[in-house]
């Protein structure tokens, strides 16, 4: 039996709507199918405080500076690397995550100007300790998201009602972040067939060593 690689840390990033959620649970069929576990996690959340401040964040009454936005998801970060990341890294387990440091370089770096470099250096715990081994980018244009496609427009959360030139900016965001990080991040085309999408994802986690 092939090797597995010594670090499993996967993030799944892209824009609202592109089949983040639709894709994790193929994947997590899969590997239950296989018999591979897997810790399932997401951000901004996965553990209490985490997922206060979640809800902080999503709040759509809520008036948020961008700095603030950035340290708040920041500080999420640091308690759910602490208490989920990095005890189950320890553990040598296979960790994959709904979105993480990626989307707060696009959404706060690009889309909030902010600058990357700014969000990165705030995040320097995360940088540090705990960067992604494989981030796997859905390579989607929101304003024409399979969400959007479906007539679906479900606009319930803080993000979810920013305009759509800001989820356009966010799209560049993870675009650039992919030219940057050509070796982390994975960019992967949608396609109308889920299937074809989830053997994709697939290709490239095995490629890495990351699953079976
Ligand atoms: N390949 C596809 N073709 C058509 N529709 C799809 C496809 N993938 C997902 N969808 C549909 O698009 C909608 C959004 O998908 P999903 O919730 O998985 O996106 P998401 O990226 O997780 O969104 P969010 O950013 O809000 O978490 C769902 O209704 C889903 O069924
Ligand atoms: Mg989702």
């Amino acid at each position: 039996m092939e090797k597995l690689a010594k670090s499993r840390f996967i993030t799944l990033e892209g824009c609202e709507g592109v089949g983040k959620s639709t894709q994790l649970k193929m994947l997590k069929e899969y590997l239950e199918k296989t018999g591979q576990p897997a810790v399932f996690t997401r951000e901004p959340g996965g553990t209490p405080v985490a997922e206060a401040i979640r809800n902080i964040l999503l709040d759509k009454s809520m008036e948020i500076s961008p700095s603030v936005e950035a340290y708040l998801f920041a500080t999420a970060r640091v308690d759910h690397i602490d208490r989920v990341i990095l005890p189950a890294k320890e553990r040598g387990e296979l960790i994959i995550c709904d979105r993480y440091i990626d989307s707060s370089l696009a959404y706060q770096g690009v889309a909030r100007e902010l600058g990357i470099d700014n969000v990165l250096a705030l995040n320097s715990y995360a940088v540090e300790k705990c960067m992604p081994d494989k981030t796997i980018f859905i390579d989607m244009d929101p304003n024409n998201s399979w969400r959007k496609q479906n007539g679906k427009k479900i606009l319930d959360d803080r993000m979810e009602l920013e305009s759509d030139s800001f989820h356009g900016k966010c799209y560049e965001g993870y675009k650039e972040l992919a030219k940057r990080y050509p070796d982390r991040i994975a960019a992967i085309a949608p396609n109308l067939d889920k299937k074809t999408t989830h053997e994709s994802i697939l290709d490239v986690l095995r490629a890495g060593g990351f699953i079976k």
